[in-house]
């Protein structure tokens, strides 16, 4: 079960994915958390990417590709994953089909999480994130039970530099100019399936329960 998540920044697809994850024992690819791992741990690819993100711009395709790459030749992901956050370009896009088809295999299908620009604004601008274990929370739809504190873990909660105002509307800008595009590049090759984002969370979750499960059962005849 190959799966790439699509939509705009906030849409809930990190959210989603942590828990698809866990119940479906397929990984949560997230070239997001890479690049802020690198950037946490001080790397070389950390030191190059802070420059993009933190003020709300992609890191070159080929950057994005290599990490790709490299992670999806990992002994885990050989029986499925879940993408999120990549491709995020058509290059990208046109590079991970590629490499599937080098790899011999291919995605099912590419999740679009829909999401109104409204709704995702007030999500960026209330998250908050537990330094130590990375459980996202939001400070009026996901409280955590005390104010600053991981509700798992006891760590301490932070804000992303790239969800302050300026840098949310650079990422927005960036969504509509090169991501947008692929919802259309996916739909051409029939891989397409838009789910609404901008409802209960388990409403979502709901839905895509339903696809997942539906593509286990048919990776698992096959
Ligand atoms: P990345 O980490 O991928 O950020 P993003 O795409 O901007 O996505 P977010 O993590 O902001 O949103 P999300 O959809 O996961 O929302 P979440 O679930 O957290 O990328 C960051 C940067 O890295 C990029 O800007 C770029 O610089 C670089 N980068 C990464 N990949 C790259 C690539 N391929 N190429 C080039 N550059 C790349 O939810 C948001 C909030 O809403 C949370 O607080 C959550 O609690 C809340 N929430 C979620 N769902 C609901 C709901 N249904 N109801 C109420 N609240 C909800």
């Amino acid at each position: 079960m190959n799966i790439v998540f699509l939509g705009p920044p906030g849409a809930g697809k990190g959210t989603q994915a942590v828990d698809l994850s866990r119940q479906f024992g397929i990984p949560h690819i997230s070239t997001g958390d890479m690049l802020r791992e690198a950037i946490k741990t001080g790397t070389e690819l950390g030191r190059l990417a802070r420059s993009y993100i933190d003020d709300g711009n992609l890191v070159p395709d080929q950057v994005a590709v290599d990490i790709i790459k490299e992670r999806l030749r990992k002994e885990d992901a050989r029986a499925g994953y879940i993408l999120d956050g990549f491709p995020r370009t058509i290059p990208q896009a046109e590079m991970l089909e590629e490499l599937l088809q080098e790899m011999g295999t291919a995605l099912d299908r590419a999740i679009y999480l829909e999401a109104s620009e409204k709704v995702i604004v007030e999500r960026l601008s209330g998250r908050w994130i537990c330094r130590e274990c990375g459980k996202v929370f939001h400070i009026v739809n996901m409280p955590p039970r005390a104010d600053g504190i991981c509700d798992a873990c006891g760590g301490e909660l932070y804000q992303r530099p790239d969800d302050q105002p300026a840098a949310i509307r650079q990422r927005l800008q960036v969504y509509r100019e090169k991501t947008a595009d692929l919802i259309r590049w996916y739909a051409d090759r029939g891989l397409l399936l838009r789910v609404p984002a901008d409802i209960a969370r388990e409403e979502t979750y709901k839905k895509l329960q339903e696809i997942f499960s539906r593509y286990k059962v048919a990776n698992e005849v096959s």
